[in-house]
């Protein structure tokens, strides 16, 4: 495969924040930027990939070559890769998931209340999109890869680990988001990788660097995890 080892192969990769309208004015989000998503795309690709952008709201420009799925809400994200999952080979989940939403959408604009100091919104759980993409996973072909991300600011092996166990997950990278300059809407991060079957016990530490590069790292160590492939 050469300088192309991902030539035919298809990997949808999630990227940014999801945004949870509240009323027709105000959302629930984080402050993703999706640089580390759109990097991996673009690593993917540069490295022969085809490969399909679920994205959530950011101002970045699709990298050449990459389509890209625009999607606001976490439920929009969660049926675009429920569509996709059974024609992809890798799938990386690097959005920021909103993990609630509200309850219920108000149709008119959330007014202040005289005399009322708070105001109480009631949230609901959203689908986990990547747990929901392991355990669609083919058991004989063990097709796609499942590959998450842990956004932690604390115990990053610990609850990474966990993360990786209780969504199903093949390999997880760790960033601690903590840490200044790394991370959330940064051009550099760092990362801990590991893998399901405890492979490279304690994980492989990916010291800090810009996006671009660790993007390319992380794209080829999940190539390497594919069972061996014919030649193209
Ligand atoms: O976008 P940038 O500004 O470049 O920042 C990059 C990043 C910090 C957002 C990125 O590196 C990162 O860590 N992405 C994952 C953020 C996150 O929400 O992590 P989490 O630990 O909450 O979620 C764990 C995994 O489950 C992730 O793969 C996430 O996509 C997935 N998830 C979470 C909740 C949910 N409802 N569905 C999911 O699929």
């Amino acid at each position: 495969a050469g300088d192309a080892p991902a030539r035919g192969l298809h990997l949808v990769i999630t990227a940014g924040p999801t945004r949870e309208p509240l009323d027709p004015v105000r959302y629930l989000s984080n402050h993703s930027s999706g640089k580390m998503g759109y990097a991996l795309a673009e690593a993917a690709v540069a490295l022969g990939a085809r490969v399909t952008l679920i994205s959530g709201p950011v101002s970045l420009a699709p990298p050449a070559g990459v389509e890209r799925l625009e999607v606001e809400t976490a439920q929009q994200m969660h049926e675009a890769a429920q569509r996709l999952v059974e024609q992809c080979d890798i799938f990386i989940g690097c959005a920021a998931v909103a993990d609630y939403r509200a309850q219920t959408l108000a149709e008119h604009k959330i007014k202040k209340t005289e005399g009322e100091d708070g105001l109480t919104l009631k949230l609901v759980k959203n689908p986990d999109i990547i747990a929901g993409v392991a355990a669609r996973r083919d058991a004989a072909t063990r097709r796609p890869l499942v590959v998450g991300f842990a956004a932690e600011t604390r115990d990053l092996e610990r609850y990474a680990r966990d993360k990786l166990t209780r969504k199903g997950l093949d390999m997880i990278v760790a960033n601690d988001v903590s840490q200044a300059g790394l991370g959330f809407g940064a051009d550099d991060n760092a990362a801990l990788l590991m893998w399901r079957d405890g492979e490279g016990e304690g994980g492989e530490a990916l010291p800090p660097q810009p996006k671009a590069r660790l993007a390319r790292a992380v794209i080829e160590r999940a190539l390497s995890c594919l069972p061996e492939r014919p030649a193209h």
